[in-house]
């Protein structure tokens, strides 16, 4: 098991999925912060209670605000299936702001360091809850929560307001 990507780091080639129909199509980060700078928010779980009702509502509302001010995508990453990953985007993004992609073979946030065991809450492995940003490919800020059950330094906000 590899430590925490850092600042400056490039991100890892992992696949990231989505369905076109009953297809599931790839991308990775790599791919999608191209001649870029893209803002990534990464959740342990689809219609868990916090990530449902708080965290990420936050980055719908404040989408074009973070356009804006530079990031070209908002993207939200999770560790569940390509399937519960579209139906959870549908009823919390229905005007398609933000890009949803599953981490469900967990490659992404295995090969940043950015998961953890939430076997006390039968989640088994997640992701961590965390913000990124990454401009070209390479990471220029990470915040991750202490404990995934809080927003302490990963709201939509911070991201905004962040010097970069
Ligand atoms: C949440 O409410 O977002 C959550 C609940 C259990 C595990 C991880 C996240």
């Amino acid at each position: 098991m590899r430590g925490r990507i850092g600042t400056g780091e490039r991100v890892p080639d992992a696949p990231l999925a989505w369905l076109v129909g009953d297809d599931i199509r790839t991308t990775s980060m790599i791919e999608l912060s191209r001649g870029a700078r893209v803002v990534v928010v990464g959740v342990p779980g689809a219609f868990t209670p916090i990530c449902t009702r708080t965290h990420i509502p936050q980055f719908v509302e404040m989408a074009p605000s973070l356009q804006a001010s530079g990031f070209s995508k908002v993207i939200c990453v999770t560790g569940n299936d390509p399937w519960v990953t579209q139906l959870w985007a549908d009823r919390l993004d229905p005007e398609g702001r933000l890009v949803f992609l599953s981490d469900g073979n967990l490659e992404f946030g295995r090969r940043c360091g950015l998961t953890r065991n939430l076997t006390d809450l039968f989640g088994g492995e997640r992701l961590d809850r965390f913000t990124m940003t990454v401009c070209k490919g390479f990471v220029e800020r990470l915040s991750v929560e202490p404990s995934p059950m809080e927003i302490t330094c990963t709201s939509a906000d911070s991201c905004r307001l962040a010097e970069i």
